[in-house]
């Protein structure tokens, strides 16, 4: 089954483009990921991948896209080193949605420039997948944009013809059909990951100071998880810096360091969702390596708190 729909795809997408050229903003997500992989199956170097490096990225995140499609699967990967332009523009941005907006503008024009310096892109590959369509009708039946998820939403006024070969996939067959074109588990798996990255999850002004702190707590929590073998119970789990300090001590000396907070749900759809109760032995595991190998942090808490009243997402 999961053989016959690549196999029809790939001689679809070889008659549509033929000897042409296409474009796909790699998120390093599942759905952009398998998008990218069946497409470059179909027409191989006529695709052109560009992933974006914004500064917001988990840690060792760019290393583990670059490995994958450049080295494994040897697509031409175009990566754009974009913090610095993007912290620049951050700077002093504190509101959540203001930082939204920041980070999605500033995508589209490094996005654009990228398409420029190419020629003869006639096609985009886009992984948008049934639920996207579903969830962007609105109430008259018309297309909506999502503005809550719109980054990796590209220019509306480019005049390129769409490939899509996964809009009629739920997540779970895209996963299958990932997994079938040889896409590595841990890829296949990934839990969700939001398109401004960490700058959602650090909270107040973004510095690539407390990005790096969070990175580093982020990381050993997830790490920890997968240990525990708890990464496919849990859907979404992931550190937040929520820019407090507070006082600590250690050996004798008064400590003024940042806090870290841990969240982990489960959900169906992300619309309502339930804090997991996360084994208190792990957390404890957990809380001691964050403090012991994070030295800017002297405090770790857990969020114990069901969707609503909060959000998944602390911003
Ligand atoms: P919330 O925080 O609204 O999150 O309960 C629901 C799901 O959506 C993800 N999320 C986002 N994804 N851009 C995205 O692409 C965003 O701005 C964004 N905000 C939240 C969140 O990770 C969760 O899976």
């Amino acid at each position: 089954m999961v053989q016959d729909f690549i196999n029809k795809q790939v001689e679809e997408i070889k008659n549509k483009v033929g000897n042409k050229k296409a474009l796909c903003a790699l998120s390093g997500g599942v759905d952009s990921s398998v998008a990218a992989v069946l497409v470059h199956k179909a027409i191989g170097d006529n695709l052109v991948c560009v992933f974006v490096d914004h500064g917001l990225l988990r840690k060792n995140e760019r290393y583990e896209v670059e490995t994958i499609f450049r080295d494994k699967f040897h697509m031409n990967l175009i990566v754009v080193d974009a913090e610095e332009r993007f912290l620049g523009k951050l700077e002093g941005v504190t509101d959540p949605e203001q930082k939204r907006k920041v980070i999605g503008e500033e995508f589209i024009r490094v996005f654009e420039e990228e398409q420029s310096k190419l020629q003869d892109i006639e096609f985009l590959v886009q992984g948008t997948i049934y639920p996207d369509i579903v969830e962007s009708i609105n109430k008259d039946g018309k297309l909506a944009v999502k503005s809550h998820h719109n980054v990796g939403g590209l220019p509306e006024d480019v005049n390129f013809e769409l490939i899509e070969p996964l809009k009629e996939l739920y997540k779970d067959q895209v996963r299958e059909v990932g997994r079938a074109l040889g896409i590595d588990e841990e890829l296949v798996s990934r839990q969700p990951f939001p398109g401004p990255g960490l700058g959602v999850r650090c909270l107040g002004e973004l510095t690539k100071e407390k990005l790096d702190i969070l990175r580093d707590a982020d990381y050993i929590y997830r790490d920890e998880i997968k240990k525990a073998g708890l990464d496919k119970e849990i859907w979404q789990y992931f550190a937040v810096l929520p820019n407090i300090q507070s006082v600590g001590v250690i050996n004798g000396e008064r400590t003024y360091k940042h806090l870290i907070g841990l969240r982990a749900i489960t959900t169906k759809d992300a619309m309502e969702a339930k804090w997991y109760p996360m084994p208190l032995e792990l957390l404890e595991k957990i809380s001691t390596r964050i403090t012991d190998e994070v030295p800017q942090v002297n405090r770790v808490v857990y969020d114990i708190t069901n969707k609503p009243p909060a959000t998944i997402e602390w911003e």
